[in-house]
């Protein structure tokens, strides 16, 4: 059975109209109050004196709080309880809270914030990664090292070989509503808050440690954020905390939002990276063992730091079996903002690590990078078979061991190289096994409907005839692994109401940040009881109906909470049903729910009907519902398991031009195709691609962060920071979905789309770096993001044949 519907998004109607309410628009009691922070102004150092009686003199202003005012934990950090509230003593990054000043308006707040003195003994900051290094400067003692087969002696081996450095730029994550929290103080000391957060359960984990509180006296209530992208995993702990202390010490509500420039100046962005790589192949391209070393600069605290920089490692082979590969990450600490989650959650920092090697090879040899990277494809999940099985040819996996898995012998002493039937097992660096891999064939459709040979020969024409305008094109794979890499984090609660008049409440504990989780949830559980989705009601996430929830994060937000709705439904149909079975004495389980109707035997009601039937013979339309996700299992340290119960494919061919003496670019066309598995709602699916793949294309071209010596972010509002506008969006845009089933046992066999569709964007890069490559004979080795600037001087290196 397949529910898919290509509904609107629940409030499509209400965000257009400006009537959807955010935290800012919640109508606040008379006498509530507003806080601001004030900010540390160097990056590095001791604080030797403050001076806040200005401050306290201020218009408007009723407290001004430093780290010793707070009553308990003094910690907004999602992991190492390092990284307080206000700063104590130390002052680690150019723009960390140290006092928070409570006034009767948010003006008058921040107007106060900015008149406090700190006097420092500043310290030389750590801002880069070569400084990082130098100075030994890292979270955990050292680097993490995942390898299977023998990298080094591989390469070593091989034909062939390249080597060389990758740069790759970090990303606001520039949701449209900043941060914000509300804390509303209760009978007896308890708090209800209402924050813009992926995470509520955090925010009451946070606010109760806070506040010295149970968790029980604390309760947080999230209808939706003006979107998240993994910036609000964390980030809003400070808000949410610094207001429920406010909150709590004056008896009255405290609200606080972060104008744009304080946003930027004071969370966590996605993590820049170095990537320093060696490849050695043969003659075709194909890889025979590959080293990485990745440094991610994290920032000051841990935030989620290690569980992105695993994902980055995760992520390093791609859609490519790698027999040999080594990756060696570093957490490098650095006097920046805590950098955090940010769409991919690491992966595709991983990922543009070997698709910049794919390049590099294939400029090497002088092929088609397609051809380099298909000869490097994980072999096909089931041999030959299926409606959308590759044709026959270079690629297809031939019986007896296709591609890849000829080669090498398998040195990894984990898994066997064979089953017990026999069949070829092919396995990820960490040793998962690939059984689901379907890019043979997505590739191949995506070249026919793309014109992949027709418009490779026709750029090729027009860079022969044009000195100035070159174009380029790539066509680039992915392969994102679905679940949370901390196992335990895979579960998920729903509570499902019916009530007399047949209508249903609907609440989970997933969080809507305009992915659209909320209608897909609730397109499911209308699903369950056969009805139109309009009899479900949508409810905001409340960490008192659902408890211990986990993130709405690593995309799993349909595939979580999608199944603990399912099951909380079926609880109730299976009530419903069993007492309508018993009244007309037929089986339980040939009761339908279709169509708005509930069919016993002969007989039909309504679905009211039904529902009022079993409430007048006292029979509970309440009910919960659990899902925890089967077969994942993930040792972290040492780099083996399976911490996926499935990936997520996608394909993405871009065309661009480049201007080579202003360094400018355009993309002409995008032509993407994604695997949404059996699509809960194509209508929500495709804005998640074409959105994801224009914010991956922004973070690779132009999406640039600039700090400066001191350690001050420049690029802190939209005028210094550049993100995809309108105008940017390819002029010829063609999303499609690959319609086939999730082979596991998900939702309606649906798959994740949050997140996959982002790495889509490394086409973009790839194909900048393709349009460079025909200006001369040298690698463009670009990083990025390829801004003009970086564009300008590619062309350089390419011509002077560097
Ligand atoms: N789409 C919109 N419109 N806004 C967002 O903030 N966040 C992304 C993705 N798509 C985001 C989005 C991220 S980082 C994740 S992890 C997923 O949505 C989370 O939602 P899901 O698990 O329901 O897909
Ligand atoms: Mo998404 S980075 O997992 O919130």
């Amino acid at each position: 059975m397949s529910l898919a519907k290509p509904l609107p998004h629940d409030a499509a109607r209400l965000h257009v109209t400006g009537q959807a309410r955010y935290v800012d628009d919640i109508p606040l009691p008379a006498d509530a109050l507003h806080l601001a922070f004030g900010l540390s102004g160097i990056a590095r150092g001791r604080i030797t004196g403050m001076d806040l009686a200005a401050v306290r003199a201020a218009p408007g202003v009723v407290m001004v709080l430093t780290a010793e005012d707070l009553p308990f934990a003094n910690d907004v950090s999602p992991s190492a309880h390092d990284e307080p509230l206000l700063a104590m003593g130390r002052v680690h990054y150019l723009g960390q809270p140290v006092f928070a000043v409570v006034a009767d308006s948010h003006l008058a707040a921040r107007r106060a914030a900015r008149l406090g003195r700190i006097d420092y003994a500043e310290e030389v900051p750590i801002l880069t990664i070569d400084r990082a290094l130098a100075a030994n400067s890292r979270f955990e003692d050292g680097p993490r090292i995942y390898a299977k087969g023998d990298a080094p002696a591989a390469i070593a081996a091989a034909p062939h070989r390249v080597e060389g450095r990758f740069e790759i730029g970090g990303q606001e994550h520039f949701y449209l509503e900043g941060q914000a929290a509300l804390a509303l103080p209760q009978e007896g000391g308890d708090m209800v808050v209402h924050s813009s957060t992926q995470h509520p359960t955090e925010i009451q984990h946070k606010v109760a440690e806070a506040l010295g509180l149970p968790m029980h006296g604390v309760r947080v209530e999230v209808r939706r954020m003006g979107g998240g992208f993994g910036g609000k995993e964390s980030q809003g702990n400070a808000l949410a905390v610094a207001c429920a202390v406010a909150a709590s010490l004056t008896g009255r509500p405290c609200k606080m939002r972060y104008d744009r420039d304080d946003d930027m100046v004071i969370t966590g962005k996605r993590h820049d990276f170095r990537i320093d790589y060696t490849a050695g192949f043969d003659d075709a391209g194909r890889i025979a063992g590959v080293g990485f070393v990745q440094y991610a600069r994290c920032g000051w605290a841990q935030d989620l730091s290690l569980p992105v920089a695993d994902r980055a490692m995760l992520h390093a082979d791609n859609a490519y079996l790698l027999e040999h590969a080594r990756i060696e990450s570093h957490r490098l600490k650095t006097n920046t903002q805590s950098a955090t989650a940010f769409r991919g959650f690491g992966g595709p920092q991983g990922m543009v690590g070997i698709e910049r090697v794919m390049d590099h090879i294939a400029h090497y040899l002088g092929r088609d990078p397609l051809d380099v990277r298909r000869v490097n494809y994980y072999a096909e999940a089931a041999p030959a078979a299926g409606r959308n099985a590759p044709a026959a040819g270079r690629n297809a996996p031939a019986a007896g061991g296709a591609g890849g898995l000829s080669a090498p012998p398998f040195t990894s002493g984990e898994h066997p190289p064979e089953d017990i039937s026999g069949k070829k097992i092919q396995t990820t660096p960490y040793g998962m096994e690939v059984e689901d891999f379907i890019l043979h064939a997505m590739t191949d459709r995506l070249t026919v409907t793309g014109a992949y040979d027709r418009r490779r020969r026709a750029v090729a024409d027009w860079n022969a005839t044009h000195p100035v305008l070159k174009r380029g094109l790539a066509l680039t794979p992915v392969k994102f692994g679905i679940s949370f890499t901390l196992t335990h984090l895979n579960q998920a609660g729903a509570l499902v109401h019916v009530y007399q008049d047949g209508s249903i409440h609907l609440n989970h504990g997933g969080t809507e940040m305009g992915q659209g989780l909320f209608q897909k949830v609730a397109q499911v559980a209308a699903a369950r009881f056969g009805l139109e989705v309009g009899a479900v009601k949508i409810t905001a996430t409340d960490t008192g109906k659902v408890p211990n929830t986990s993130a709405t994060a690593a995309s799993s937000g349909s595939d979580l909470n999608g199944m603990a709705v399912k099951a909380a439904c079926d609880t109730i149909r299976d009530r419903m049903a069993a007492h309508l079975a018993a009244l007309h004495q037929v089986d339980a389980l040939s009761v339908r729910f279709e169509g708005g109707h509930v069919y016993a035997g002969e007989a039909s009601y309504s679905f009211a009907q039904a529902a009022q039937m079993a409430y007048a013979a006292r029979i509970s339309l309440s009910a919960t519902g659990f899902y925890a996700t089967p077969k994942v299992e993930w040792d972290r340290i040492r780099g083996h398991g399976r911490p996926f119960f499935y990936f997520a494919y996608g394909a993405a061919l871009t065309e661009v031009v480049i201007d080579t003496l202003t360094g400018e670019t355009r993309i002409l066309r995008a032509d993407l195709l994604h695997d949404a598995g059996a699509s809960l709602n194509p209508a929500l699916d495709i804005g998640q691609i074409e959105g994801g793949y224009v914010q991956g294309a922004g973070w690779l071209t132009m999406e640039e962060l600039v700090w400066d010596q001191a350690g001050r972010l420049r690029t802190h509002a939209p005028s210094t920071y550049k993100i995809p506008a309108v105008s940017d969006r390819p002029a010829v845009f063609n999303v499609a979905l690959w319609e086939e089933s999730n082979r596991e046992e998900t939702i309606y066999r649906s798959k994740a789309v949050g997140e996959p569709p982002f790495m889509l964007g490394i086409s973009a890069l790839m194909a900048i770096s393709d349009a460079v490559s025909a200006c001369g004979p040298g690698y463009p080795a670009l990083d990025a993001p390829a801004t003009p600037e970086r564009i300008l001087a590619a062309v350089q290196r390419v011509r002077d044949g560097l």
